[in-house]
């Protein structure tokens, strides 16, 4: 049986790992996370746990508790005694808030933390719709955690809140179709560095797949003017025309597919857009080209259709992994010779939403193609965007870049939306 001396309010690491039932490590590991925060000695340094914390702790998750529950780490009894009752009394009763939305194994998951206010976002995704643990923000002692909001998701994204305000359409329609969309300030950066070394015939787009327009957002920002955004999804649709500057009848609810391109065909200077993901995505269920969702497969078919100047694709980075990158080759491949008389230079990059001042780690390749140019002029092309970043990783020495935007600088001083909850573990 393992004890909390009621003479002390602290115990060492080795102690605590003990109580526990965890390694030294995974508690290392849960103060860096600020999942349980440790405290130093005044003196040498070493991590102190308070006691009262671990009682918290193993109060939110008793072992061998009710039906459902599962142990932190190796099951213990324990005879937990608090310093404050200095074992004399019985041990405080438990608070009446529920803890968390989650089972104490998703709650303690490192990779699906709470976002905090000093960092930026994770990467923002459809799936907040169903309200992840990322999808919610610790308090700044982390004793607390709230939803984000659908404007706050869109903020997180690049967008003004605005972009959201909208009747009909539900928190979970919102969410999805903000975490699919490239944040503007990123799309700005690609197309600012597009436009110093292309000379347009035609200032004209075509968005396929267009979303809520955030990639889109970049191509207007430079000028062009669209010829047709096109989405499937009516949902998409309304966002897309929600206080927006398009011109009327070019956004089309249409699947790019079977849409008619011929009336645009060699007289349009771009065409872009950013065909799901989820088919690649490293969260999604990773079916690939085998996913009937799977568009990159059609991409070279489209280009084939239109002849465009320039095209910008944008894409997942779980495409480029090492099993997915045979396919991506030779998607390369094909938008690189679409037909036997068509010619692009073709390249492939990783750009980081953070690196262009949006509140949120998201990295995106996208795959630039200029007509009857080398390879090595879409490389030329990814130089620039590089040089146009802003920020930069803190951990990074980049002279010129200021660091991150964090949570709280992106949502500072905007109303607080409530429904705060208790964190699972006590604050420090
Ligand atoms: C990753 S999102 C694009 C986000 C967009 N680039 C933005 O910045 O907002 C993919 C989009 O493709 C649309 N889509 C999926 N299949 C489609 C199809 N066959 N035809 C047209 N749109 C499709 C989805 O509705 C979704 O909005």
């Amino acid at each position: 049986m393992t004890k909390l001396l009621p003479s002390r309010d602290y115990l060492q690491i080795r102690e605590a790992a003990q109580v526990l039932g965890v390694s030294e490590q995974t508690l290392r590991n849960w103060d860096r996370a600020g999942k349980l925060r440790a405290h130093r000695h005044p003196i040498n340094g070493y991590r102190l746990y308070r006691a009262t914390d671990l009682h918290a702790l193993l109060r939110e998750f008793p072992y061998g508790g009710e039906a459902g529950q599962r142990p932190v780490g190796r099951q213990l009894t324990l005879e937990l005694l608090t310093p404050e009752t200095n074992g004399s009394s019985p041990a405080q009763e438990p608070h009446s808030l529920p803890p968390s939305h989650w089972s104490a194994e998703v709650a303690l998951d490192p990779k699906h933390r709470p976002q905090r206010w000093d960092s930026p976002s994770s990467t923002v995704r459809r799936d907040w719709r169903k309200y992840p643990q990322e999808a919610h923000v610790l308090d700044r002692s982390g004793g607390a955690y709230r939803r984000f909001s659908p404007e706050e998701i869109a903020i997180l994204q690049g967008f003004p809140a605005e972009v959201v305000r909208i009747d009909g359409l539900t928190n979970r329609q919102l969410i999805a179709s903000i975490g699919d969309a490239v944040p503007p300030p990123l799309a700005r950066a690609v197309f600012g560095a597009i436009d110093e070394v292309w000379d347009w015939n035609s200032r004209t787009a075509i968005e396929i797949c267009a979303g809520i327009g955030g990639l889109a957002e970049g191509a207007a920002a430079i000028g062009l003017e669209h010829e047709a955004l096109i989405d499937i999804s009516p949902v998409c649709k309304a966002l897309l025309t929600n206080n927006r500057t398009w011109r009327a009848g070019v956004v089309h609810t249409a699947d790019v597919k079977g849409f008619d391109y011929s009336e645009f065909r060699s007289s349009v200077g771009l065409l872009s857009g950013g065909p799901p993901c989820q088919p690649w995505s490293q969260s999604g269920h990773g079916r690939g080209q085998a996913d009937e969702r799977d568009l990159l497969g059609h991409l070279d078919e489209i280009v084939r259709q239109v002849e465009p100047e320039v095209f910008v694709f944008e894409n997942v980075p779980g495409l480029a992994t090492a099993a997915n990158a045979p396919y991506l080759r030779h998607v390369v491949a094909r938008l690189s010779a679409p037909s036997p008389t068509l010619r692009y230079g073709v390249m492939v990059g990783l750009l980081n939403a953070a690196d262009f001042g949006v509140p949120q780690v998201r990295r995106r390749i996208f795959i630039l193609g200029f007509r009857d140019r080398p390879a090595a002029f879409a490389g030329h092309c990814f130089a620039r965007i590089e040089r146009a970043a802003t920020h930069r990783d803190p951990a990074l020495p980049r002279a010129g870049r200021r660091r991150w935007v964090t949570i709280g600088e992106a949502l500072e001083g905007r109303p607080d939306p409530g429904g705060w909850r208790r964190w699972i573990a006590a604050a420090a």
